[in-house]
């Protein structure tokens, strides 16, 4: 055999056809779990065809390099590092593009997630009964156990009823970050999920309009085995702002929601400084203004750079930075704002509408412009 024959044989033995499961594990700082989690597929998956592609926003603990280790002494297991980027549906979307399996999955990489019910999961795939099997705390024989504090039990069920109500989507477990959906769904709706937020099931539901066979299979959630929830209480309002964008059929992103309810929140901010300042500190209006604008607009950073942008957040004197940048985006922002209101009031002297038309100027342009020097990605 010439050398090129035998090269071209062993390229025939080593190349594989990609495996039928891929399973996501998202991670950031999950360094002691994620051996044990591997360690647990392997046992749960044995037999079948499967792979694993660990998601890691570069975790500070060394999960990364955990997850290399593990992964060079297996090639089922592959590694994504993602830097300056951070995001449970981003870190999801993108471990779900790189697989080539005919099926994917993700669950949480703490042990939580009861690798056990994988197999069951994949045969109800393979059967081709469903297009997204989800695996329930809620349905019969499933329980949130332990797992989730009791603040975390309410918020949940309300956010259950609310995405019943408005997006129609009736799962009893939305909130669920553990199931598996056929890869091709994915790249149907790819395009129409968003990167922001963790809510990424109910994001794939919603962009389904119906579409997807859901099925649901019940298990116990467990305790989280090392380190702590990533999940703080602002998911809440990444949830709100997933639903009403949803609600409102995509025309808008949920970083531009927030960045407007953070603005109507300056009104009230503003309000309140101006009268605190005319009262209290017995100021003239004019000055009272000025001071009350600033307290605002310092209100709308720091709450912007703390929700809208909290995978961006500034800190230190990239923060000190930021704030001047805003002020100053906010400046130019009043001027567009003022040119809007005042063009649309000289032709058509309706007062609503030339100043609704003004604020939603000023907003669009405070956004983008900030969006690009204040947070601007690094
Ligand atoms: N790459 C990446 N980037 N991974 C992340 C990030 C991130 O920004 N944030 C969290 N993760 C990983 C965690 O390391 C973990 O493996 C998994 O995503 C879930 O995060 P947890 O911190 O364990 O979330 P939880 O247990 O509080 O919340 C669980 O229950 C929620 C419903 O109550 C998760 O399963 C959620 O998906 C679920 O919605
Ligand atoms: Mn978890």
């Amino acid at each position: 055999m010439d050398t090129s024959a035998k090269r071209n044989l062993s390229a025939a033995l080593i190349s594989r056809a990609a495996p039928e499961l891929t399973v996501v594990l998202p991670t950031y700082n999950e360094r002691d779990n994620l051996p044990v989690v591997i360690e647990a597929l392997r046992e749960a998956l044995q037999g079948l065809s499967w792979e694993v592609i660990v998601v890691d926003d570069d975790s500070p603990d060394g999960t990364g390099e955990a997850a290399r280790a593990l992964a060079e002494r297996d090639t089922r297991i592959r590694v994504i590092r993602r830097i300056g980027r951070r995001g449970l549906s981003g870190a999801c979307l993108e471990g779900f593009l790189a697989s080539s399996s005919r099926f994917v999955a993700v669950m949480d990489a703490d042990l939580q997630h009861d690798e056990a019910l994988l197999p069951r999961m994949l045969e109800v795939m393979r059967s081709g009964e469903a297009d997204l099997v989800v695996a329930s705390r809620k349905v019969e024989g499933g329980d949130v156990g332990l797992g989730l504090s009791a603040i975390r039990k309410a918020g949940s069920s309300l956010a259950n009823s609310l995405a019943k109500r408005i997006l129609k989507v009736d799962l009893s477990d939305p909130m669920s970050g553990f199931f598996m959906v056929r890869r091709e769904s994915i790249d149907e709706l790819a395009p129409r999920l968003s990167n922001q937020g963790f809510k990424v099931l109910l994001d794939i539901v919603a962009s389904g309009k119906g579409t997807l066979r859901i099925r649901e299979l019940p298990f116990v959630f467990r305790q989280r085995r090392h380190g702590e929830s990533k999940l703080d209480t602002l998911v809440t309002f990444d949830y709100l702002g997933l639903l009403l964008s949803k609600y409102l059929g995509d025309l808008v992103s949920i970083r531009f929601l927030m960045f407007c309810l953070v603005g109507a929140s300056g009104l009230l901010v503003h309000l309140a400084a101006l009268r605190a300042a005319m009262l209290g500190l017995a100021l003239d209006f004019l000055p009272a203004q000025i001071v009350a604008t600033f307290v605002a607009m310092t209100s709308n950073f720091l709450l912007n750079n703390w929700l809208t942008y909290r995978d961006r957040r500034l800190k230190g004197p990239a923060m000190l930075w930021g704030l001047l940048t805003f002020y100053l985006v906010c400046s130019v922002g009043v001027v567009a704002n003022l040119g809007v209101a005042n063009l649309i009031y000289g032709n058509q002297p309706v007062w609503w509408l030339a100043g609704t038309a003004g604020a939603l100027m000023g907003a669009m342009w405070n956004y983008t412009a900030s969006s690009i020097l204040t947070w601007r990605k690094v």
